[in-house]
């Protein structure tokens, strides 16, 4: 029986992850890693508690991730830290966790002789112009506009590394921004949707011109179940709907769809270093290994998870304060 070992399991994409992997893969055993930082939680697991086993702790503590790399199969590395904003704060745990845990994993896999692998983002790419840009592609040049990107960057850079250098067996994928349910209020969609839920007006960074390409967190993790079954190691895939909208669109939209009127919003200043349009040529994927997108179409993905939240203030309640207090603080 293969044994999967998932570090963040307990964040937004990883805890959607685990669950997916277990009805994919009804023998699985499945063990989570996950530090429950703010980020975590075990409410986003409640429902496979019982077919898995949670081990908190931290992706940088050499031992314990020794011992849990020499125990499994194969390792999907979730966990970091994910916030743009709070890397502009203070980028100190970003190069820890990011760059300094990818690093302690690569050394257990290479000890151990294990299948990893390693989950990125379309940002280490950098900023496509707003428009006649194209979309990154696994050539495009690694570019990072802020201490987050920068450190998943130096994370896919020690991935290849490892690979050329010792002969990991590690693929990378960089998929483009997630949706769905379990994901904190601090991204921008369960913020809007969270401060409408509560009476609040949502917030726009600057125009609202910069653009994102949408992907159900489902379609990004059935994406990753294919390059563990089938990618090749020490190639990269990138992942995306090529469902682009900016994000003044996407607000009016999820205003409309909570029954607002679309301009019912405020704009506050810009986020430094702002990139403006993120898409990923997802062709490789498509053509070697079969992904489609589920949920092309944003708007349905939308309303769904418009509804998810609506049904569990129980998971996202306790977090929202906090967030509205140090987004008050940054005056976003
Ligand atoms: P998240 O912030 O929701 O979850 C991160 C998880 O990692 C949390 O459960 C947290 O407790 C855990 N964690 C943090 N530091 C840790 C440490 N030192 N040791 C162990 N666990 C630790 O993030 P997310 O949005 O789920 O993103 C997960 C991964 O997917 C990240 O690597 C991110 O770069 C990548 N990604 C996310 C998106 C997206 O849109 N959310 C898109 C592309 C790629
Ligand atoms: O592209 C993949 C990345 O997508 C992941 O690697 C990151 O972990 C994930 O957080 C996400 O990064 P973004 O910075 O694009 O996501 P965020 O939800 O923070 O913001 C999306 C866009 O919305 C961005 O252009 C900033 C804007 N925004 C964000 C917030 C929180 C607003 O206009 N208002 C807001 O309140």
């Amino acid at each position: 029986m293969e044994h999967m070992l998932v570090t963040g399991g307990a964040g937004f994409v990883g805890a959607n992850f685990v669950r997916r992997a277990l009805a994919a893969r009804p023998g699985l055993r499945l063990t989570v890693l996950d530090a429950l930082t703010y980020a975590g939680s075990r409410d986003s697991l409640a429902e496979v508690a019982d077919r898995i086993t949670f081990v908190r702790g931290d992706v940088c503590d050499g031992d314990l991730v020794d011992a849990l790399v020499s125990d499994c199969d194969t390792v999907v590395h979730f966990a970091a830290e994910s916030h743009v904003d709070n890397s502009l704060q203070d980028p100190t745990p970003f190069l820890r966790t990011n760059v300094e845990g990818t690093f302690v994993l690569l050394e257990a896999v290479r000890r151990h002789d294990r299948r990893l692998h390693h989950v990125s983002t379309d940002e280490v790419f950098g900023s496509l112009p707003l428009h006649g840009g194209g979309a990154f592609t696994e050539q495009s040049r690694y570019d990072p506009s802020s201490p987050y990107s920068a450190t998943k960057a130096a994370s896919d850079l020690l991935v290849r590394a490892w690979v050329r250098s010792y002969g990991v067996r590690a693929t990378t994928s960089n998929c483009a921004n997630n949706y769905g349910p379990y994901q904190n209020v601090e991204k921008f969609l369960p913020r809007q949707v969270t401060n409408v839920l509560r009476g609040q007006r949502p917030k726009l960074y600057g125009t609202g011109a910069n653009v994102r390409e949408w992907t159900h967190v489902d379609d990004h993790n059935d994406a990753v179940l294919l390059i563990l079954d089938a990618g090749v190691c020490g190639e990269t895939y990138l992942i995306g709907s090529g469902a682009e909208w900016s994000n003044r669109a996407l607000l009016e939209l999820t205003l409309t769809l909570l029954g607002r009127p679309a301009d019912d919003f405020d704009h506050v200043p810009d986020r430094p270093a702002h990139d403006l349009r993120y898409a990923c040529d997802s062709s490789k994927l498509r053509r070697e290994l079969g992904w489609r997108p589920r949920h092309p179409d944003l708007a349905d993905g939308l309303v769904a998870t418009i509804d998810w939240y609506r049904r569990n203030e129980w998971w996202w309640g306790p977090q929202k304060a906090a967030t509205e207090a140090r987004y008050a603080a940054i005056g976003r």
